[in-house]
């Protein structure tokens, strides 16, 4: 399938530019697609510091609000535009919506998620410990 990366890179950066980020002024934009749309995020700060939501987290909010399907693409920039990779956390969440497959945007050309997260804890895990 056809990826827009600079729709998707655009959408991101226009993302950035709604941060909340006044502590760390460090604004962070992020830009999903599902193969028919792009959901956005920005990171939201709280004066409470570690009740800060990452902008990964806030697109995976919005993606699943809008009923977006399985994420095929993510692209995550800072304040300059320039490629941001997705904190630990922020893997594992989109991990949630996306698996092993979903392709992250890098700056030497994009890699599947899977690659960033490795043997991660996944549903089948939950499955095969659950008592
Ligand atoms: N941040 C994100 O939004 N995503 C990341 O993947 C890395 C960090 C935010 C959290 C905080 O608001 C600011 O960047 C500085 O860490």
């Amino acid at each position: 399938m056809d990826i827009d990366w600079a729709g998707l890179r655009a959408s991101a950066y226009e993302a950035m530019l709604k941060a909340y980020a006044p502590y760390s002024r460090f604004p962070v934009g992020a830009a999903g697609w599902d193969g028919s749309a792009i959901s956005i995020g920005c990171n939201l700060e709280n004066v409470s510091y570690g009740l800060g939501l990452c902008a990964e987290c806030v697109l995976a909010g919005n993606h699943r609000t809008r009923g977006g399907a399985r994420l095929i693409a993510v692209s995550v920039c800072d304040s300059r535009g320039e490629i941001l990779l997705p904190c630990g956390r922020c893997r594992q969440v989109l991990y949630e919506f996306g698996g092993k497959e979903l392709l992250v945007d890098h700056p030497t050309g994009p890699v599947p998620l899977g690659d960033l997260l490795r043997d991660a804890f996944g549903p089948d895990d939950l499955a095969a410990g659950r008592t």
